[in-house]
This record gives C-alpha cells, sequence and structure tokens, in this order.
C-alpha cells in the first residue's frame, strides 16, 4: 500500500486510504515492528535497506500540512531524588525553551536514555540500553544497536533520499566518542570505538595500522569500521603539488588497535546513570 501510495505522487493528498497506511506505517515503526533497514546475513553489507519503509517516511511528509502545534510538554522520566528546579525572574537565571525531541515515527527502545538536548528523526531505531548524550543527533532512518553510546554532541547523519541509499548504521556496544560525525551509510560494526573528534563519510579513507590496510567505500558498499576497532582520528602528509610545497596534511582517521582490556577500562559505563 505503501508503495502504491508513494508512486501516486501529489494524488495521494487528500487520500484518506494514504493517510491511514502512512499512520498505520508510523506506528509501527515506533513499535519496532519495521524498520528502514535491517540485519541481513546475505546482503553483502549486512543489512538490507527496506526503500518502501523510506518511502512510507517520505509519504508522511507529502501528506502533512503546516499546522500551529498547541505546545505540549515532552513527557519526562527521571529519579525522584533529581526532580526539577523552578526558577523565576527573581533569581535572574535565564532558562531557554526547548530541548530534546524524539519525532514521531522513530523507534525507541526500552531503557534508552535520552540526555538534553537531543534529537531522534523519523524513522530512527535506537535499540535497548543505549544511551544518547547531550547534542547528539540521531539522523533520519539511522539504526543505532544496543548498548550504544552516543557521546556529547555526536552528529549520526541520516538519509532519507534516495530511498535506496543505506542508512547509517552503528551495531551494538560501539562507543562513539564526543564531537564524532559519522555520515553517508556508514557501517559501523559491533564493538568498534570511535575516539572523540573522529568524522567517517563516504569519501574518507581508513587507515588500518594492525593490518597494514586501508578501508574505502566502493561504488557499491559503504565505509565500513570493522568488529571491535578502535578509530582514532589522525592527519597524513600531502605528498604532491601544492600540499606538499606548503607542508600540508589532510585529516586521516585511523585504527589505532583492536579492542582490548584497556579499550574496555577507557569505556566502561557507568551504570548508575542508567
Ligand atoms: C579511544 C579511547 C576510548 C581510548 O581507547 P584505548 O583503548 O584506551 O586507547 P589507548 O590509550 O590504548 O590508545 C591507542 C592508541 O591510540 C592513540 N589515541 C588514543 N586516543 C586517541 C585520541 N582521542 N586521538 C588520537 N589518538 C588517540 C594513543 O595515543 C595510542 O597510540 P600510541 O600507542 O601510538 O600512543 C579514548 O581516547 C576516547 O576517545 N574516548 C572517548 C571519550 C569521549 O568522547 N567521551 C564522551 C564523554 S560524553
Amino acid at each position: 500500500m505503501i508503495e502504491r501510495h508513494f508512486a501516486a505522487g501529489p494524488a495521494a493528498l487528500g487520500d484518506e486510504h494514504a493517510v491511514n497506511a502512512f499512520l498505520s506505517l508510523r506506528s509501527a515503526i515506533e513499535c519496532g515492528e519495521v524498520r528502514a533497514a535491517s540485519p541481513d546475513a546475505e546482503s553483502t553489507t549486512g543489512w538490507r535497506v527496506n526503500a518502501w519503509v523510506k518511502q512510507g517516511i517520505l509519504l508522511g511528509f507529502r501528506l502533512g500540512s503546516l499546522v500551529e502545534m498547541p505546545p505540549v510538554g515532552f513527557s519526562f522520566v527521571d529519579k525522584n531524588t533529581y526532580p526539577v528546579r523552578h526558577f523565576g525572574p527573581v533569581d535572574g537565571v535565564r532558562v531557554v525553551p526547548g530541548g530534546s525531541s524524539v519525532r514521531a515515527g522513530a523507534y525507541v527502545a526500552r531503557g534508552v536514555v535520552c540526555m538534553p538536548p537531543m534529537y531522534i528523526n523519523a524513522g530512527a531505531y535506537v535499540d535497548e540500553g543505549t544511551m544518547v548524550d547531550s547534542h547528539a543527533l540521531v539522523g533520519s532512518c539511522a539504526q543505532i544497536g544496543k548498548h550504544v553510546h552516543l557521546s556529547a554532541a555526536a552528529q549520526i547523519g541520516g538519509v532519507l533520499e534516495p530511498v535506496n541509499a543505506s542508512p547509517v548504521v552503528i551495531e551494538d556496544d560501539v562507543l562513539v566518542g564526543g564531537n564524532c560525525g559519522v555520515y553517508e551509510g556508514t557501517i559501523v560494526r559491533k564493538g568498534a570505538v570511535l575516539a572523540a573528534g573522529t568524522i567517517l563519510t563516504r569519501g574518507t579513507p581508513v587507515f588500518d595500522l594492525v593490518n597494514g590496510t586501508v578501508l574505502r567505500a566502493t561504488e557499491e558498499m559503504p565505509l565500513i569500521i570493522p568488529e571491535d576497532a578502535v578509530v582514532v582520528p589522525g592527519s597524513r602528509a600531502v605528498t604532491k603539488g601544492k600540499g606538499k610545497e606548503w607542508g600540508l596534511s589532510l585529516y586521516a582517521p585511523v585504527i589505532a588497535k583492536y579492542r582490548d582490556d584497556k579499550t574496555d577500562l577507557s569505556t566502561a559505563l557507568e551504570d548508575l546513570l542508567r
């Protein structure tokens, strides 16, 4: 149904069947029953893009009209030992409104912690026990595994268009350090660690010092960070032309090692915060 209403283009506007199909899809995503991408052992990347789900999310944008939204408060759930403080003008403290949002059509599993301000966009899937820290973004359709730590200001890019483009996938037990950026369908395999400030895109070569290889995206495959890799931000010398003459270097993420006991210690999470 979604594919049919999507293919109908502007003709779907005002069609109540199209709206109902979209609303069913939106609920199914929110329950985690359907996903924009799902694990698939038969696929070369280990992930299958469900293009029809992304079409459905786009359909929701086409069918929606602009309305003034009443100011509904986001619901808050936290330890009763740390209630919200109240300030008045007499306190002389500015409290800027706004904060975290989880958009309809995103799946957020039990045990996920959302630290303000963070944003989870439509079509995203965030699995159990994951921490989404302050200023982190989970872009549209991004797939985040179990017990992932998205540190402060980590940006996980979204992909709605083109509909067959793979979303960014962060698999179970990954630590994405502060200020990292993972974009353009990059897949970060289970247990990997991205040190603070690591940026990964389709165009970023990653230098694996352990195996002596350079990892790159290809026409068919996104950039894939291997299981348990510890990636740190580095740089490489420009070896020709003006870049060499001027002594420039380019940003180059480096796999400095694969996860060991020390990494487990460095990345251990504070259970009490959960
Ligand atoms: C990657 C990280 C987890 C350290 O892991 P680790 O397994 O203890 O790594 P090690 O200290 O053994 O370092 C391995 C190599 O990478 C280098 N390295 C480690 N962290 C690095 C970083 N952030 N940038 C550049 N190089 C780094 C080390 O110097 C070492 O190389 P060397 O042997 O040539 O000296 C840690 O640096 C990190 O970035 N943590 C995330 C912090 C963060 O963002 N917290 C979020 C709070 S909201």
